[in-house]
């Protein structure tokens, strides 16, 4: 057997039981050392993963691709855990990430898993597939083109991001360069982070004549996370180019809205996209499964929630800080909305966070009253 060059352990995630390094571990955005990364806070990115993969995979024999493997955790474990047909491709161009991926998949005795050792622009140039996972350190911008070209029709592309310091406005300039984008450092940065990674994924898109779909996005943690499902054509491109738009500021109002036009001294943050971050029929039915960590039932149950109203999150603390009062508890508010006839959700994005249609002077009402 190859000597791997550095020591490894055996971890457990979901019910995989795998090696990974000894020595290069925690959280943050990972490490670029030849040594294979694994990130034991990215479990929740990865339990989604799996429900997602159960779900939204066609009929028939079905290929998958594990990307930017690492040690091969996610896609072993789609290989053990999602009860479908496929068959899945583990690539790394790492030579001791291919070698690791090699004996991990030895270890769990998988059939329907293999290793592959390729630049993943390349392996996605010459083929195609019905899932595609793009989990890098940092922005998947240089790997997007190639990623949706190589999902099949009617195929889901999964995209991590790390890089939300410039998604998130924390380095505006980095984000304008990788993204085209002006994002907002503020209470709701991670909302319009998101927004900011699933435009700039939709306008890559149109330039290939595709559309995209969010079925499921979520900021958790260092990371942005998005499932999108392609669909090709001239109107479903159109279609979807007119969900990307501006998030803008009345300012006479403090009412933040999600506009297609881009309105004369209004804009505060884009391009991004102005629809739903989710498909609420796609989430109804997904269930955590019992091994899986409560941060995965947490987030889930938020998103159903969360799913159901197409405006952008209100911090609590801001509101109320504007306001001069107090910042009222969060259930109150929700109740409080939703007694007047309003939707009203909590949000994941922020512990303080809430969603809802009901316009902005009631909003304030109802704190005042606190
Ligand atoms: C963040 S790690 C992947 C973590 C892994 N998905 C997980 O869940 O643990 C990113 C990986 O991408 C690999 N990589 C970077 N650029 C690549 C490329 N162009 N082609 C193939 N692999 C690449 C690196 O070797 C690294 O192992």
């Amino acid at each position: 057997m190859v000597d791997l060059g550095f020591e490894v352990e055996e971890i457990v995630e979901g019910r995989a039981r795998i090696l990974v390094p000894k020595t290069v571990r925690g959280k943050g955005p990972g490490k670029k050392e030849g040594i294979p990364f694994y990130n034991p806070v990215m479990e929740i990115n990865r339990d989604i993963s799996v429900l997602v993969l159960q779900k939204c995979l066609p009929g028939g024999k079905n290929m998958v691709l594990d990307g930017l493997a690492g040690t091969g955790i996610r896609g072993i474990r789609f290989a053990l855990e999602v009860k479908r047909e496929f068959s899945v491709l583990l690539n790394d161009w790492n030579e001791p990430s291919y070698e690791l991926m090699m004996r991990n998949i030895k270890r769990n005795d998988l059939q329907n898993a293999e290793a592959g050792q390729e630049d993943l622009n390349a392996l996605l140039s010459a083929e195609e597939f019905d899932y595609v996972d793009v989990d890098p350190y940092g922005t998947p911008v240089p790997f997007l083109d190639n990623a949706l070209r190589g999902v099949k029709e009617g195929g889901v592309l999964a995209v991590t991001a790390t890089d939300t310091a410039a998604l998130a406005g924390s380095f505006p300039k980095a984000c304008v360069r990788k993204y085209g984008a002006t994002p907002l450092r503020s209470k709701t940065q991670h909302e319009i982070g998101l927004r900011i990674l699933v435009g700039y994924c939709a306008r890559t898109a149109a330039n290939h004549e595709l559309g995209i779909q969010p079925i499921l996005s979520h900021s958790t943690d260092h990371y942005y996370r998005t499932y999108l499902k392609l669909e090709h054509g001239q109107k479903a491109t159109d279609n979807c180019l007119k969900k990307v738009g501006y998030l803008s500021r009345d300012p006479s109002k403090q009412e933040t809205l999600m506009e297609r036009e881009k309105k004369e001294g209004r804009v505060i943050a884009g391009p991004l996209w102005i629809d739903n971050l989710w498909d609420p029929s796609f989430l109804k039915d997904l269930r955590p499964r019992y091994y899986m960590s409560a941060g995965t039932s947490r987030i889930l149950e938020l998103l159903k929630s969360e799913s159901q109203i197409v405006y952008p999150f209100y911090s609590s603390d801001e509101i109320a800080s504007r306001l001069k009062v107090h910042t009222p508890r969060l259930v109150w508010i929700i109740e409080g909305l939703k007694d007047d006839g309003y939707e009203a959700s909590a949000t994941h994005f922020d512990p303080k966070g809430f969603r809802t249609d009901a316009p902005i002077e009631r909003i304030q009402r109802l704190f005042k009253k606190n």
